[in-house]
């Protein structure tokens, strides 16, 4: 078979899936894209990419590339997106899937549209440590679940982004939305859809920003489960998600910064045991996030993480932003 021509947009992020794409046995990477033009060639030129060019939308006309990566500012992501789909491409867009839930819809659609793939980066369903505790918890070590947390804690004070976007007060880049998507979509994966939002922010530690960076969300889940994301991007530590899913015989605590995940179930000796259970750290989630796109185009299998999927966690983000702002709870969407 011969092999499907991938395409990056955004050099930095866009990066990783560089390194996927080469690796994939049924991917070839053929061009790399960012608007500055020195990051696409060296890019390329580092793993043999015939193309490095400013100007996306010349990556729309080529027959020679059939999936391409949005790995750009946010904003950026719904008309990217929907110009690949309507070119025939399938589409890898990083997280989050849109800033808003009518870019959402338009991407939706323009996969609907065209038959072609839109995956979501929802990488943390590719961190191992994250999956074991899925596999986990599917299989009923835990028993029950009935509460679950997650935090983004993520110190942005240097990760303002290229010309300063995630700072910019046009695009008000709400951190619950641009970065706890990873933590609510991590706890959606895991327990199932919320329904309803309640949450507070403050805005203490970056001043300069134009968003409130810390916000605690409270949620209800369809199936009676209750839990809690934090997000901060100002808070003083190493970046972490830690995770805690409490079940009716047992905990599980994960990370994606720890090499092990801790498994207390009631069978162990004492309420002070915790079993260790290894997790690979140097694992590249965006490699195995792009093996699962590809895995599904070669084989015409659907994906996990589509446009639906990606939609679901903006609206449950968006959730938390609208109640904070307007101090009620708020339902979660997740019919698209
Ligand atoms: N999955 C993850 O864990 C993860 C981590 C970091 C960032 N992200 C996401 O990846 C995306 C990019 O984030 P980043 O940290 O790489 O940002 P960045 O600002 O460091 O890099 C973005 C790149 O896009 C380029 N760009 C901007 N506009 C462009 C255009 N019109 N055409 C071509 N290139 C353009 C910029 O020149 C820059 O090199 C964001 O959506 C972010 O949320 C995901």
């Amino acid at each position: 078979m011969a092999k499907l021509g991938a395409a990056v947009i955004g050099a930095n992020m866009g990066a990783g899936h560089a390194v996927g794409y080469v690796n994939n046995p049924h991917t070839e990477l053929r061009a790399v894209c960012d608007l500055n033009l020195e990051s696409a060639q060296r890019l390329a030129a580092a793993h043999g990419a015939a193309v490095a060019t400013a100007n996306w939308e010349e990556l729309l006309r080529r027959d020679d590339i059939q999936i391409v990566s949005v790995a750009t500012p946010d904003p950026l992501h719904a008309p990217m997106t929907v110009a690949c789909l309507e070119a025939g491409k399938h589409v890898l867009c990083e997280k989050p899937m849109a800033l808003t839930l009518p870019e959402c819809e338009e991407m939706i659609a323009a996969a609907d549209r065209t038959g072609k793939l839109l995956m979501v980066g929802q990488v943390c369903r590719f961190a191992p440590g994250f999956r074991l505790t899925k596999h986990l918890i599917e299989r009923g070590e835990i028993g029950e679940l009935f509460f679950v947390e997650s935090e983004y804690a993520h110190d942005y004070t240097h990760a303002v982004g290229a010309g300063n976007w995630r700072k910019d007060p046009k695009i008000k880049r709400e951190p619950f939305v641009g970065g706890a998507c990873h933590a609510v979509d991590l706890v959606r994966w895991i327990a199932g859809n919320m329904v309803e939002c309640f949450a507070y922010s403050n805005h203490k530690v970056l001043t300069d920003w134009p968003v409130d960076d810390c916000t605690i969300a409270t949620y209800k889940f369809e199936n009676g489960v209750i839990g809690k994301v934090m997000c901060s991007i100002g808070c003083k530590r190493p970046y972490t998600m830690r995770s805690v899913f409490y079940g009716s015989k047992g905990t599980i605590i994960s990370d994606n910064t720890s090499p092990s995940i801790q498994l207390y179930t009631q069978d162990l000796p004492t309420t002070l045991d915790w079993i260790t259970l290894p997790v690979n750290l140097a694992s590249h989630n965006v490699a195995a996030e792009i093996d699962e796109l590809v895995a599904c185009i070669v084989e015409g299998r659907p994906l996990a993480t589509d446009g639906r999927e990606g939609a679901r966690t903006v609206a449950a983000c968006r959730a938390a932003v609208e109640s904070a702002a307007t101090g009620k709870p708020v339902a979660v969407r997740t019919e698209f």
